[in-house]
């Protein structure tokens, strides 16, 4: 086997128009907004516009992927998502259309709940590994939506993360060794016939450290770098909170000498962006590496550990190194651009967002323009979902 390294060459993430305080949901249910502050560690959670969903997500957060580096070389790209927005047909298929792919390109979806786009970055390694001409574009999206007034509702949010993955990776070189964990069980999952998810949070919190706990051994028995090699770690979050809680469980499982401040100081940079974003599912973890990469300078040669997590449930831990001079390649100034220029909405409009649904019948349903993105979901008509370019907000009068 070649020996090239293969990794993330390129990482943008994307959010929606619109963020809603927590504490708006707090005051609603009449309990401390320090509960969902502090307690589960999210302040903002991202909303879509009307014309917002994982296929415009997606697009605009790979849109300055291929704006960078060109379309030629990308012969596969591949959506993950627990987001579906068809039974069908793959939502990269759009994503395709959508970024001006070229038409030789294999186009696909991924899917097992929060852990889906870790499967993708490894299939993608895989084909880079086996053709290192070729470059694999990934994107984690989604909408994380759960029943109003349920104990899931404050860790809504939405994301997309975009990453090319290519050999002489520019940002991350992968390491080969990875720990897997499987097991079935109804922790987290979204029968065919919701639009909301259904959750068993305690023990979905269980499940994850327990497939966390089952992935390390793995990855330890299959020669992966001890706790001590590692600088910095990556966790899947549905909350912020659960970050912190998994990493102390790593640390007694490994027997890793490190006090709580030094697990509160390893882990917050990569918390940043989800507490306000909010869950974005397979996204998460990605969005997470984002955050870390853009808030702590001088990653040059750091390995970090992945600890990826999907409810039902599968488990994946890896790592990786940070490739010398990343930083002149990342896009902190536009991901810090795209968190504050949401608009604020209010629990009335939040409340008539959340109660929307698809309309079922083969009528002509245009949505209306909300969008801020490159890209927006127009409607449906025949059953058929229309999705176009659209000038960013800032590029129209106003
Ligand atoms: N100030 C500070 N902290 C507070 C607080 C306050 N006023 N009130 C409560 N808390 C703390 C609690 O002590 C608890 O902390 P702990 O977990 O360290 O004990 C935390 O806030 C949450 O409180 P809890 O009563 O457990 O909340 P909940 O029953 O509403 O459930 C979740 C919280 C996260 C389980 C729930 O939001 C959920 O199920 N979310 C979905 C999770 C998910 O997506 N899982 C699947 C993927 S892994």
């Amino acid at each position: 086997m070649s020996s090239t390294p293969v990794g993330i060459h390129d990482i943008s993430f994307a959010t929606t128009s619109l963020v809603l305080d927590l504490g708006v949901i707090a005051t609603r249910m009449g309990i401390d907004p320090q509960k969902y502050y502090s307690g589960i560690g999210q302040v903002e959670m991202s909303v879509p516009a009307r014309d917002e969903d994982i296929v415009t997500l997606a697009a605009n957060a790979a849109l300055p992927i291929v704006e960078r580096h060109g379309r030629d070389r990308i012969r596969t790209v591949i959506v993950a998502t627990e987001t579906g927005i068809d039974q069908s047909k793959a939502a990269a298929v759009y994503v395709h259309r959508l970024l001006g792919l070229g038409e030789n390109c294999r186009a696909v979806e991924f899917k097992q709940a929060c852990y889906s786009a870790t499967a993708a970055l490894q299939f993608a390694a895989a084909i880079v590994q086996r053709d290192p001409q070729q470059q694999v574009l990934v994107v984690a999206t989604d909408v994380a939506r759960y029943d109003l007034q349920s104990s899931g509702e404050p860790t809504q949010g939405a994301g997309a993360a975009a990453m090319l993955v290519a050999a002489d990776p520019a940002i991350i070189a992968l390491e080969p060794v990875t720990g897997l964990y499987t097991e079935d069980i109804m922790d987290f999952w979204r029968p065919n016939h919701r639009d909301t998810a259904l959750v068993d949070g305690k023990t979905s919190i269980r499940a994850y450290l327990h497939a966390i706990e089952h992935a390390w051994q793995d990855a330890q028995r299959q020669g992966a770098p001890g706790f001590e090699q590692i600088d910095y770690f990556c966790y899947h979050q549905p909350f912020t909170v659960m970050a912190v809680k998994a990493h102390r469980h790593l640390v007694k499982i490994a027997a890793a000498q490190t006090s709580s401040a030094q697990v509160d100081a390893v882990l917050e940079p990569s918390l940043i962006y989800n507490r306000q974003v909010g869950n974005s599912y397979t996204a998460s973890m990605y969005i997470a590496l984002v955050s870390l990469l853009d808030n702590v300078a001088q990653l040059d040669g750091k390995r970090i550990a992945f600890l990826s997590y999907g409810s039902g449930c599968v488990a994946e831990i890896f790592t990786g190194v940070v490739q010398p001079g990343y930083a002149s390649h990342l896009r902190t100034a536009a991901h810090a651009a795209a968190l504050q220029g949401r608009t604020a909405i209010d629990d009335a409009d939040y409340l008539a967002r959340h109660a929307q649904t698809q309309p079922t019948d083969a009528g002509a349903h245009p949505t209306p323009h909300e969008t801020t993105g490159h890209f927006r979901y127009a409607g449906l008509s025949g059953n058929k979902r229309l999705y176009e370019a659209t000038p960013a907000r800032s590029d129209r009068a106003s």
